[in-house]
């Protein structure tokens, strides 16, 4: 009688959710969407009027942190030493509970529009959800 031998491959690497997202073009489309939306849609007035009028740092700026946190390149941290928190970075604007659901509303639309799976939309909508409700101070 014979045994089969048995094999073992190594594990395949696990994809980031960086990388599930689509990468960097990926990102930036989401944000520019999100803020496409911001300047458009009076539903989100009070939330546009928090920002500068020119949004394209902001463009640069969230792009960048959300490559970071969806696990790829982290040149937004590394041009930013000392450990940046972005709900500390946001102390110091007034947020009250509407102008968060405006955030999140105008973040779920620009969501839409992204090819990722159902899994990955949950996960990235209920960190942002909490991220968001951290950040009301009114
Ligand atoms: C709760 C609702 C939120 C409001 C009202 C809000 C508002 C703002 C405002 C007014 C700025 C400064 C914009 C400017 O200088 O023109 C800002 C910056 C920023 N926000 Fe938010 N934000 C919210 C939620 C979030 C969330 C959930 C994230 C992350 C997922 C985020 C990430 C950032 C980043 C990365 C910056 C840029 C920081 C910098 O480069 O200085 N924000 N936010």
């Amino acid at each position: 009688m014979t045994s089969a031998a048995v094999t073992t491959s190594p594990a395949a690497p696990v994809p980031t959710p960086f990388e599930l997202f689509g990468g960097a073009v990926a990102v930036r489309k989401l944000v520019d969407r999100f803020y496409d939306l911001m300047e458009g849609d009076p539903d989100y007035a009070a939330l546009r009027a928090l920002h500068a009028p020119d949004l394209d740092p902001m463009r640069t700026s969230l792009t960048g942190f959300l490559i970071a946190w969806l696990g790829g390149p982290r040149d937004w941290f590394d041009a930013r030493p000392g450990g940046p928190c972005v709900m500390s970075m946001h102390r110091n604007i007034v947020i009250d509970r509407a102008v968060a659901d405006q955030w999140l509303a105008a973040m779920a639309r620009a969501l839409d529009a992204s090819a990722i799976d159902a899994p990955l939309r949950s996960a990235i909508t209920t960190a942002f959800t909490r991220m968001a409700g951290g950040m009301v101070n009114r």
